[in-house]
């Protein structure tokens, strides 16, 4: 048995995977004209530990060819079948919200559970969830881009102000916050709907002097950030830094972000995107 893991990029996740450590293997994903999807794996796996490596964004049309590559795995005769996810899907849906809903991030969790003896993600969305073990029946872990972002601003911010948009960014704010030696204030934030956000920014007169820095999990609509730079910009505060983990821009979001009135936006390379500047690749293994 070969003691060696075998690294698997799916879904343009290569760059990611030749930074792990392990042998680089191939996978293709072959698209009939019908939708259908078949999964080949070019390497010899008989035995080996096999790792995937691609992010969930786009969960609906990854989710049935990831679970044909790692059913084609055990049976091409892989030991242990691990997924690397950086950007882990289906975290927000974690409680019924109105009547008729189902938990989205408990099924999910269940599928991944099913296919994979073990996962590792960067700080996927918990909330009502605390931690993965509560919803993933297999060793999962969740590791966290709060350093290597505390690094980036220490490197590139003078005199930062860190800003949470809503309460739920509280957990990584105060962590990057005391990483970083710098001061951190939360808002408030209500959502309306998918692409409706009210965000409150707190008092921030003591602050004026300061270069502001959004810092938030996940940029989809980009919704959240634009209404914290909007209210920023109105206190008469500096244009703002937005940071977020995982790039997700939905449509014209990132476009919309920068010509929002922020001085730029960085993200980490959980999902790719040309605003990934910060380097997490040193946290999986
Ligand atoms: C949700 O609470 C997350 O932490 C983010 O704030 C949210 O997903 C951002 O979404 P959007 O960019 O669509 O406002």
């Amino acid at each position: 048995m070969s003691t060696t893991p075998l690294i698997i990029p799916l879904f343009g996740y290569e760059t990611l995977a030749e930074k792990l450590q392990g042998k680089l293997g191939k996978a293709k994903i072959h698209q009939f004209p019908d939708g259908e999807s078949l999964i080949q794996i070019d390497t010899p796996i008989e035995g080996a530990e096999v790792i995937f490596v691609c992010s969930l964004d786009q969960p609906n049309t990854k989710a049935l060819p990831l679970f044909f590559a790692a059913k084609t795995a055990r049976d091409l005769g892989a030991s242990r079948i691990g997924l690397i996810a950086p950007y882990l899907a289906y975290m927000r849906q974690d409680k019924v919200f109105h009547p008729g809903e189902g938990i989205t991030s408990r099924y999910f969790a269940s599928l991944i559970s099913e296919h994979f003896d073990w996962m590792q993600t960067v700080d996927p969305h918990l909330h009502r969830w605390h931690e993965l073990s509560e919803i993933y029946k297999i060793p999962a872990q969740a590791l966290h881009a709060t350093r290597p972002i505390a690094e980036w601003i220490s490197e590139h911010v003078d005199n930062p102000l860190l800003i949470g948009p809503d309460e739920e960014s509280k957990q990584w704010v105060a962590e990057i916050a005391t990483l970083a030696h710098c001061p951190y204030v939360v808002s408030t934030k209500i959502r309306e709907s998918d692409s409706q956000v009210r965000v409150s920014l707190p008092e921030m007169t003591a602050y004026q002097d300061h270069q502001p820095v959004l810092v938030d999990d996940i940029i989809s609509t980009g919704r959240t950030m634009m209404d914290a730079v909007k209210g920023l910009i109105g206190m008469g505060m500096k244009a703002p830094i937005c940071i977020g983990v995982h790039a997700l821009f939905v449509g014209d979001a990132y476009e919309s972000l920068v010509s929002s009135g922020v001085s730029s936006v960085v993200t980490c390379n959980t999902v790719n995107h040309f605003s990934n500047a910060i380097d997490l690749s040193g946290l999986f293994g």
